[in-house]
């Protein structure tokens, strides 16, 4: 609803149960419902608040990962809601279009509160993205997905999980949205599906049944300039992609992962994720542009000062994660570069609040087409270097942190994390 000028979305932490499977329900936590929670679309320009209300018997925070906005409103560990209590976090959309998503930051809970399903997608629209010919119906041919693994005890309740324990929670069944094993009725001649891995743990490679080539079109931050036409893409828990496929009249096709890095899976490496169904007769959908965007040359001339992340354990830094300790403080309207470095062979990520930083270069080549756009979280191969061009603009506040982290849950929950203030 919009009330004097602003947008205004109800958003209710609840407890519930789902019926995932035959033999019983799953205890589950939901936004609005029993399990995740409603898209939120606004856009950019738009005065956006978020009436919050925490259901649990737990406190819970609610994070808009990928958006940027104040450190008050960003809704980290410092922002925690009691049970029963309300927060109306409000700021104004100024990004490019992009398929963002919320989910909670409690400190040390995260992983919990999060695999219960607490999790949603936040998409933002903009005139420019909206001028392309881009299929954009939303739940017709532009398609949420969240991708989730989980296992099953055989009462139905959610189960441990054949994870390693170094990395946190490994499921043997994948939900989407959800739903196990689910299908998509094509109508359209293209469909874009945006991607989203919100699992805790696990790394995908997505890719179709046949190895047909689609349009990689956006990732975290928004589009690409150009559409990279792909066989495969792989996303670390947090990441998004936003693809454009193009199905024929009654064909049918699944939508797969297999696993990008052997030593993160236990069981089965490949899984089938969405069976698209076309029907006998598809709407025309227009070619995807050629261009889509203009994206600045990411210019580390000018940024100050640099600074080095190095991944280890379950540090950063060789420091574990102190909610009273702000681990450094950038300057608002500047622009930094980071050097991050995965240690070693365990699996981690690196995200950051607030921003969408640009990859320079990966062990100081020209980052892969899949990494040339805006970025929040990035997967980190061991032993590379990846520098990142990050830029703080407009929000200071010399009390309220932001978090960078590593978005495997688990790890994130252990402290491998940090803050920075904006001032
Ligand atoms: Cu998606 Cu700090 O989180
Ligand atoms: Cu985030
Ligand atoms: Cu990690």
């Amino acid at each position: 609803r919009v009330e004097d000028g602003v947008r205004v979305f109800d958003l209710s932490a609840q407890e519930g149960t789902t019926a995932f499977v035959p033999q019983g329900e799953t205890a589950t936590l939901g936004y609005n419902g029993s399990y995740l929670g409603p898209t939120l679309v606004a856009a950019r320009g738009e005065r956006v608040r978020v009436d919050t209300v925490n259901g649990l018997s737990d406190p819970t925070t609610v994070h808009w990962h990928g958006m940027h906005l104040p450190a008050a409103m960003d809704g980290g560990p410092h922002s925690p809601i009691a049970p029963g209590a309300s927060w109306h976090p409000e700021w104004v959309i100024d990004q490019p279009a992009a398929t963002l998503w919320y989910h909670p930051h409690l400190h040390g809970r995260t992983r919990e509160q999060v695999d219960a399903g607490l999790a949603g997608m936040f998409l933002v629209r903009d005139d420019e993205e909206a001028a392309l010919a881009l299929p954009r119906d939303y739940g017709v041919d532009d398609i949420p997905l969240i991708v989730q693994d989980r296992a099953f005890n055989p009462d139905g309740s959610f189960a441990g999980g054949i994870g390693m324990q170094f990395d946190g929670v490994l499921g043997d069944t994948i939900l989407v949205n959800g739903v196990i094993a689910p299908h998509l009725e094509v109508t359209t001649e293209r469909v874009r599906l945006r991607l989203l891995n919100g699992s805790s743990a696990r790394m995908y490679d997505f890719a179709f049944a046949d190895g047909r080539e689609f349009d990689l079109i956006a990732t975290d931050g928004g589009l690409l300039e150009a559409p990279v036409p792909s066989e495969s893409i792989p996303l670390s828990p947090g990441e998004r992609a936003e693809i454009v496929v193009t199905m024929t009249p009654g064909e049918q096709v699944a939508l797969r992962s297999a696993a990008p890095d052997p030593d993160l899976h236990a069981g089965s490496a490949t899984f089938d994720v969405l069976e698209l169904r076309a029907a006998e007769s598809l709407g025309d959908s227009p070619e995807v542009p050629a261009h889509l965007t203009e994206l600045p040359t990411p210019d580390a001339i000018a940024a100050a000062p640099e600074r080095s992340f190095e991944m280890s354990g379950h540090e950063i830094n060789d420091r574990e994660m102190d909610l009273g300790r702000a681990d450094f403080t950038a300057t608002v309207d500047t622009s930094e570069v980071w050097t991050v470095r995965n240690d070693n062979p365990l699996p981690h990520s690196f995200h950051v609040h607030d921003t969408q930083f640009r990859v320079l270069s990966v062990d100081g080549e020209v980052p892969p087409a899949r990494l040339a756009g805006y970025k929040d979280t990035i997967a980190l191969e061991w032993n590379r270097e990846y520098r990142l061009l990050v830029r703080f603009e407009d929000y200071a506040d010399a009390s309220t942190p932001y978090m960078y982290h590593c978005h495997l849950l688990w790890h994130e929950d252990q402290g491998m994390m940090g803050q920075f203030l904006v001032v």
